[in-house]
């Protein structure tokens, strides 16, 4: 059994902005853009690393309670990072991909996103994932539903329904689970976000803000990941029998 050196996917959960933008007496939407900044950056930077896939969770279902003044400088800001970025994303062999629930934003928003996606679908460099509008919990119940039709219409047997089958409705189906969640901004939390798929994952906090987070801090969460036995229920001896016989 291989440990690699690099996860296949990190998911990150951006938090802080407001706050960064507050120290600087700035207004919040200036902490969000210099968030912008960041994710373009850590983009890059695990695409160097080697790192497959990125999930980055930009806007929670819960995200719809701020004011609205904020949720659309937000959706704003979103579109015009799309505008600007796709091109350059698509150069660098950048696929991109968004999950959550796409029925609340807006028609030119959805649309960007399509077409980002269309545009990079072919791309193999890295998969970044964009979780826009998206709950854990609402990614379930949308699973669930799914299942739940197919059984109704007699094309499945509710005995048959196992992980893998459950896991091919959710959002990250095709998709590796991640390996590694770093969560800026202080809290030690999931937020609802990827519930299933986190099952596994190394967590790596920090109190640094979003828009500080850099490349070394990055390269620390990676140290961290390497620097762990992932037993997936296993104990350690069980694990070290099976490096023996990948050596073999
Ligand atoms: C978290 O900080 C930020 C958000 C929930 C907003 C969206 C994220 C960005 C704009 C960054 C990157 C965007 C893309 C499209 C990849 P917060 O507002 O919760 O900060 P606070 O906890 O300090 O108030």
């Amino acid at each position: 059994m291989n440990v690699p050196d690099i996860p296949a996917h990190v998911a990150v959960i951006m938090d802080g902005n407001g706050r960064w933008a507050k120290q600087r007496t700035l207004p919040r939407q200036a902490g969000h853009r210099a968030g912008v900044k960041t994710a373009r950056r850590i983009v890059e930077a695990c695409a160097r690393r080697g790192v497959g896939v990125l999930t980055l969770f930009a806007f929670s279902s819960e995200n719809w309670r701020r004011p609205s003044r904020e949720v659309g400088a937000l959706m704003r800001l979103f579109v015009e990072a799309l505008d600007r970025q796709v091109d350059e994303l698509h150069g660098n062999g950048v696929r991109l991909m968004f999950i959550g629930d796409r029925s609340g934003l807006s028609d030119t928003l959805q649309a960007r996103m399509t077409a980002a996606e269309e545009t990079t679908r072919d791309n193999t460099r890295l998969t970044l994932v964009i979780a826009l509008a998206y709950g854990g919990r609402w990614d379930i119940v949308a699973a669930t539903r799914a299942l739940a039709r197919e059984v109704a219409t007699g094309r499945l047997d509710p005995e048959a329904i196992d992980d893998a089958m459950f896991a091919d409705r959710l959002a990250l189906a095709g998709l590796p689970d991640p390996d590694l969640l770093i969560r800026t901004g202080g809290d030690h939390r999931i937020s609802n976000f990827l519930l299933w798929n986190l099952a596994y994952a190394e967590c790596w906090f920090t109190d640094r803000l979003w828009p500080d987070f850099d490349e070394q801090d990055l390269d620390k969460a990676l140290d961290r990941f390497r620097g762990v036995e992932r037993r997936y229920g296993r104990i350690s001896e069980q694990l070290e029998d099976a490096l023996e016989d990948d050596a073999c």
